[in-house]
């Protein structure tokens, strides 16, 4: 069977997994990552976790339309909760909301360990999902954006280092990460940041709080800063 390719989405997230270490993807729906890792050489194997039956048989039909039956061990569990520390290096959780994302990785305590690598892609509320890695001592590595189908994705790669994630203190920090602007996709995720606290803003001067406005008005600054854009009050 011919290997397809990722969607943009998915290649980013399969390159931040490192070479020879052991996968698990947990809301895997497809097993799309997992197989095409395993099945390049790049994973030696990989664990492919759904809470839903659904999505597990879809990937259970992919794993063995691709002949991963050895390689790749399918788990209907949520989250973390099925694996052992010893099962798995790299950690992909990609596909869902950033607060369930924080509450998945809440439940496994194993995961207070510099060796694991998070490699995490969230659809919303990634800025909850930043604060609450540098809240429990997680440090962002790396940020790249990608751009698939249309829309714009960060995706994350973060390990447990206290000291690290201690230093991550300026105020962008919830809201872009280790984004800087310095691509263009990276450049529209800060625009939609933007879009999103100046609808913010506006709320603050219909009610006529002026310090939270002040705040955003700074924030806005900023960001238009790295994203080449001046900022406008209407
Ligand atoms: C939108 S799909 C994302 C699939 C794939 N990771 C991707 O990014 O293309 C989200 C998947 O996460 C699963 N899911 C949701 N909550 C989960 C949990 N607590 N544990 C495991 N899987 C979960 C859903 O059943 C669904 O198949």
């Amino acid at each position: 069977m011919r290997m397809f390719q990722l969607d943009p989405r998915l290649q980013l997230c399969a390159d931040f997994v490192r070479p020879k270490f052991r996968l698990a993807d947990i809301g895997t729906d497809h097993a799309y990552l997992p197989v095409w890792l395993v099945s390049k050489g790049i994973c030696p194997s990989a664990i492919a976790v759904d809470v839903r039956e659904g999505p597990l048989e879809r990937a259970r039909e992919n794993v063995t339309r691709y002949g991963m039956e050895g390689k790749i061990r399918l788990s209907l569990s949520s989250g973390l909760t099925a694996l052992e520390p010893d099962d798995a290096d790299d950690i992909v959780i990609a596909g869902m909301g950033g607060e369930l994302m924080a509450d998945i990785l809440q439940q496994a305590p194993w995961l207070q360990d510099e060796k694991k690598h998070l490699i995490l892609q969230p659809m919303t509320t990634a800025k909850e999902l930043r604060l609450w890695l540098r809240e429990h001592g997680f440090a962002l590595l790396r940020e790249e954006c990608v751009r698939s189908e249309g829309k714009i994705y960060s995706v994350m790669l973060a390990a447990f280092c206290p000291e690290q994630a201690q230093k991550l203190v300026g105020e962008l920090y919830p809201y872009i990460g280790l984004l800087t602007g310095k691509t263009e996709e990276e450049q529209e995720y800060i625009q939609k940041v933007m879009q999103r606290l100046q609808k913010k803003l506006q709320g603050c001067l219909h009610r006529q709080e002026e310090a939270g406005a002040e705040e955003l008005r700074r924030l806005l600054l900023e960001l238009g800063n790295l994203a080449g854009i001046e900022t406008e009050e209407s």
